[in-house]
């Protein structure tokens, strides 16, 4: 299958209620682990590449790793530039064959975001390729909790960003954050300002920040000699309930990060005289698919391929 616009993928998930997960690769086993996941579990699958990936990777090994990965397979999937803030690569991505890219201007004030987002909208609109932005800010809501209404997305001011911008997916800052460090205490979600964007807008929400940071992942890095302390994440309850309540897209990175991380140090711990990376590469993948699978059920998105 050739690959598939985010739009598309995201109108079916909007209409039926469920949401998708995006999942960041930055390598050949990351990905390979994701795809086995969806099709497992018949899932479509939106795959993200960061500008960071992009630098690490290079982009036409990462466009050609996932348009690989789509010729192999019979599962829709989208390949997304994530959090794109450099306008020389959301050129490229749209020019080179990404189906998908994030305009993430949410950093300046609502003029300045409203104002590149219709540039990145008016340039990936001559190819057909979907555009996600950004409304509200991410990061140290935790630290802040006098100034939370402030950092949430205002639903009314997200209305007016959609009506003058015209993105096909809003990302909106609910409480989550980026990493693996998001709570202090209980996380929590502020679901009233979810209901009223969705009633307002009715489009594909996206909730960035969104990993659980599952406590047996962090357990596996920290018993072979990671030291991760305090780590917390939003809990799978709390991502089903965004979901049945709007969110169709769930950005998913952290829990790969430590999926990977964990296998591959106790892989190396147990086998130490082994220096045949494929012998460790191979647990690093295989523990990608079980928490994609387990994704892909919390989100709801299994036999919606
Ligand atoms: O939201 C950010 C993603 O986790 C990508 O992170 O910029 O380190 O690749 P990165
Ligand atoms: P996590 O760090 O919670 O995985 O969030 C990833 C993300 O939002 C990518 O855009
Ligand atoms: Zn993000």
């Amino acid at each position: 299958m050739t690959l598939v616009t985010m739009k598309k993928i995201l109108a079916k998930a909007n209409k039926e209620g469920y949401a998708v997960g995006a999942f960041n690769i930055n390598n050949m086993e990351i990905l390979q682990g994701v795809i086995k996941a969806g099709e497992n579990l018949k899932s479509p699958l939106i795959i993200s590449c960061s500008e960071g990936a992009i630098e690490y990777a290079g982009i036409d090994y990462l466009i050609n790793l996932v348009t690989t990965a789509a010729k192999l397979t019979k599962i829709p999937i989208a390949l997304h530039l994530d959090h794109g803030k450099n306008f020389k690569i959301i050129k490229q991505c749209i020019d080179k064959g990404f189906t998908s890219i994030m305009i993430d201007a949410s950093h300046y004030d609502f003029k300045e975001n409203v104002k590149l987002t219709k540039r990145a909208v008016a340039l990936a609109r001559k190819k057909g390729v979907t555009v996600e932005a950004e409304i509200g800010k991410l990061s140290g809501v935790e630290d802040l909790v006098s100034e939370r209404r402030g950092i949430y997305t205002d639903p009314a001011e997200a209305f007016e960003f959609v009506k003058q911008t015209k993105v096909d997916a809003l990302a909106i800052a609910i409480g989550t954050s980026h990493g693996a460090y998001k709570f202090k205490g209980e996380s929590h979600l502020e679901f009233s300002i979810l209901k009223e964007i969705k009633s307002k807008l009715k489009m594909p929400l996206v909730l960035h920040g969104a990993s659980s940071v599952y406590p047996e992942l962090v357990e596996k890095v920290n018993s072979h000699g990671g030291e991760m302390e305090n780590a917390h994440g939003v809990t799978d309850s709390l991502l089903k309930k965004a979901c049945k309540l709007g969110i169709n897209k769930v950005n998913t990175d952290t829990d790969l990060r430590l999926a990977f991380t964990g296998a591959l140090r106790e892989s190396l711990m147990r086998n130490k005289t082994s220096f045949d990376p494929r012998k460790y590469l191979i647990m690093a993948r295989d523990d990608i698919t079980k928490v994609v699978e387990r994704k892909i059920k919390v989100f709801g998105s299994q036999n919606k391929a």
